[in-house]
């Protein structure tokens, strides 16, 4: 991720960013209620204004998009899931007229949740199967009124209809799995989970991002994994256990995250690259805007011959009793909570 000295300045421009875009997602769930087509070209413009942001912080919006309340959830999420597309689809090296096709695609992916009542959408208990299947019906709805709105980019329409798929052929509404996922839905899969379990919602508090990364990764099926690990690296922020490399000269093992927004990286440090040997473990908290220290890469334990890395994270993981919370990946309310 870039990092630019103006955070705080790109934060203020970011909040108005969020502010507008938020209004006109608010009027397309509006007009969609009333059977309206979407209007295409104003969000083209909204996120290409959330492109710019990213393109001089990488970090600011997509911090402060996840800040929401429980009851801006609908809407932010629109904007939190197309600051994560761009941001990812720039880290991945993608064309820019994708990178644009897929931040409009973010804004418009859960337009069809106009057919699901918000009774349903906020229900703070687990849902029955009539209103789970209200709440599967919303990607094919979304799917139909791009369909009929004119200039929907075809990403937003592969979008729409896919972002509930896995992997392993679970999801929904078709079941498709591995190759049979287009990127668009692959990637759509991980920043739309990834922005609900960030978030409160009615039925959970939210994770911080280290812990559901974390999380994410022990859900076998669910997302691609090398997809996973990009989107990670895309966000500078890593699972619980990664070895990473600090602008120090130094490797650690991310252990958790800290900071009023848990916006902190915590990694512990365990080995001096330069002398390549072993040192005192000791606990770094790496803020989102420092230049100095800061995460500069995710490394390999075989790069550096670390003999049993298992074996050895888990003593660097167990050396001090400061580690952060992790959640329970079978905790149900997690992989399922993820649907809505
Ligand atoms: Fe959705």
């Amino acid at each position: 991720p870039r990092r630019r000295r103006g955070y705080a300045g790109e934060c203020r421009r970011a909040k108005r960013a969020i502010e507008r875009t938020c209004e006109a997602v608010v009027d397309m769930f509006d007009a969609a209620r009333l059977g309206r087509a979407v209007e295409v070209r104003r969000m083209v413009k909204l996120a290409s204004a959330i492109g710019a942001s990213i393109e001089r912080d990488s970090k600011a919006l997509i911090n402060l998009v996840r800040l929401k309340e429980k009851d801006e959830y609908t809407y932010l999420h629109s904007v939190a899931v197309c600051a994560l597309m761009i941001n990812f689809a720039r880290h991945m090296g993608l064309e820019p007229q994708e990178v644009e096709d897929l931040g409009v695609a973010g804004l418009l992916h859960d337009v069809g949740k106009v057919a699901v009542s918000d009774a349903i959408l906020n229900k703070p208990g687990a849902l029955s199967k009539v209103e789970m299947r209200s709440v599967r019906s919303h990607p094919v709805a979304g799917h139909r009124l791009l369909a009929s709105s004119p200039g929907a980019p075809d990403l937003a329409l592969e979008l729409c209809l896919r972002h509930h798929e896995k992997i392993d052929g679970s999801g929904y509404p078709g079941g498709l799995k591995g190759d049979e996922l287009s990127l668009a839905a692959r990637m759509g899969a991980i920043c739309d989970v990834y922005d609900a379990v960030t978030s409160n919602r009615p039925y959970k508090d939210a994770w911080t991002p280290c812990g559901a990364l974390t999380a994410m990764q022990k859900w076998t099926g669910h997302f691609d994994p090398m997809l996973l690990d990009r989107f990670a690296d895309s966000l500078g922020i890593f699972p619980v256990g990664t070895l990473v490399r600090l602008s120090t000269g130094e490797l650690g093992v991310v252990v958790g995250s800290a900071g009023d927004a848990d916006e902190d990286v915590v990694v512990r440090v365990f080995f001096d690259c330069e002398t390549l040997s072993e040192i005192e473990p000791i606990d770094r908290a790496i803020a989102p805007a420092a230049e100095h220290p800061r995460i500069i890469s995710r490394d390999s334990p075989n790069f550096w011959r670390f003999q049993d890395w298992d074996v050895l994270r888990v003593r660097i993981l167990a050396s001090s009793t400061a580690s952060a919370a992790v959640p329970d990946p079978d905790h149900p309310i997690g992989p399922r909570g993820a649907d809505r």
